[in-house]
C-alpha cells in the first residue's frame, strides 16, 4: 500500500503513523524525523534544513523531493510505504507522482487528517519526544507513566525546539498556504480519506485502519 499522511502541524500524523505501519507492514517515512537526524548528526543537509525549520518554514524543495526519490528506491519501499509530511508543496507532489511513474508505481490513498487550527497549538506545544526512541507523548493527552521519562525506554523527554507557540503559529500558517492545495488536488485525484482527528488517538487510528481495509 503507498499512502500519504496529509495535515496541519499537530494534527498527529506521527503519532497514527504508528499504528498504520504496525498494522500494514510499510516503512514510515517522516521528512521532518530525516532532517532532525540530519541536524543531530550535523550533515550538510541537516545544517541547511536547521536554518528554516528553527523559523518554521518549509526546506526548498530541491533538498526535499531528491531526499525522498532516493528514499523510495530502497528495497523496503518496493511493497509499500507511508510517507509523513511529504509532499507539502503542489512542486512536490508533482515530482513524486513522477517518480512513482517512473517506476510503475502509483498512490492508493491520501489520508488527510482534520484538526481545528485552534487546538493545534496546544497539541503541539504540548509534545514531548524521547531524546533516545523518537517516542511522542503530550503532557495532557497521551501522559509518560512518570513525569520527563520515556514509558518504552526510560529515555528523557524533550520538546522540539520549533514546538515554541510563535514558531508553531508560523507553522500552520505556512501548512495554510501552501499545503492545503494539496486537499483539492488529491480529492481531484480520487484517492483522498478524509479522517477527523479531533478524536481521541486511538479512535482515529481505528477509523484509518478500518477505512484503508474497506475501500
Ligand atoms: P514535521 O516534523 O513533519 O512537522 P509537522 O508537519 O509540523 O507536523 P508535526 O510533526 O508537528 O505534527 P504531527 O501531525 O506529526 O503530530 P503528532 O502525531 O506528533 O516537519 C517539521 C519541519 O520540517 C517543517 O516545519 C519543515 O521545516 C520541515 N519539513 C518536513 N517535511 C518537509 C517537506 N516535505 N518539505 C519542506 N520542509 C519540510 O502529534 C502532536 C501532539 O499531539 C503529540 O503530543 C501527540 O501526543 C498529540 N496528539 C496526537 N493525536 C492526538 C489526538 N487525537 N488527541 C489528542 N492529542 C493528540
Ligand atoms: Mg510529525
Ligand atoms: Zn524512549
Amino acid at each position: 500500500m503507498r499512502t500519504i499522511l496529509l495535515g496541519p502541524p499537530g494534527a498527529g500524523k506521527g503519532t497514527q503513523a504508528e499504528t498504520i505501519v504496525n498494522e500494514f507492514s510499510i516503512p514510515h517515512i517522516s521528512t521532518g524525523d530525516i532532517f532532525r537526524q540530519n541536524i543531530k548528526e550535523g550533515t550538510t543537509l541537516g545544517k541547511k534544513a536547521k536554518e528554516y525549520m528553527d523559523l518554521g518554514l518549509l526546506v526548498p524543495d530541491e533538498l526535499t523531493v531528491e531526499l525522498v526519490k532516493d528514499r523510495l528506491l530502497k528495497d523496503d519501499c518496493r511493497n509499500g510505504f507511508l510517507l509523513d509530511g511529504f509532499p507539502r508543496t503542489i512542486v512536490q507532489a508533482d515530482a513524486l507522482e513522477e517518480a512513482l511513474n517512473s517506476m510503475n508505481q502509483k498512490l492508493d490513498y491520501v489520508i488527510n487528517i482534520e484538526v481545528n487550527a485552534n487546538l493545534l497549538v496546544e497539541r503541539a506545544v504540548g509534545r514531548r519526544i524521547c531524546k533516545d526512541c523518537g517516542q511522542t507523548y503530550h503532557m495532557t493527552f497521551n501522559k509518560p507513566i512518570k513525569d520527563g521519562i520515556c514509558d518504552k525506554c526510560s529515555g528523557e523527554l524533550l520538546q522540539r525546539k520549533d514546538d515554541t507557540e510563535e514558531t508553531v503559529t508560523k507553522r500552520i500558517n505556512v501548512y495554510k498556504e501552501q499545503t492545503e492545495p494539496l486537499i483539492k488536488y488529491y480529492t481531484q485525484k480520487g484517492i483522498i480519506v478524509n479522517i477527523d482527528g479531533e478524536k481521541p488517538i486511538s479512535e482515529v487510528g481505528e477509523e484509518i485502519v478500518a477505512k484503508l481495509r474497506g475501500k
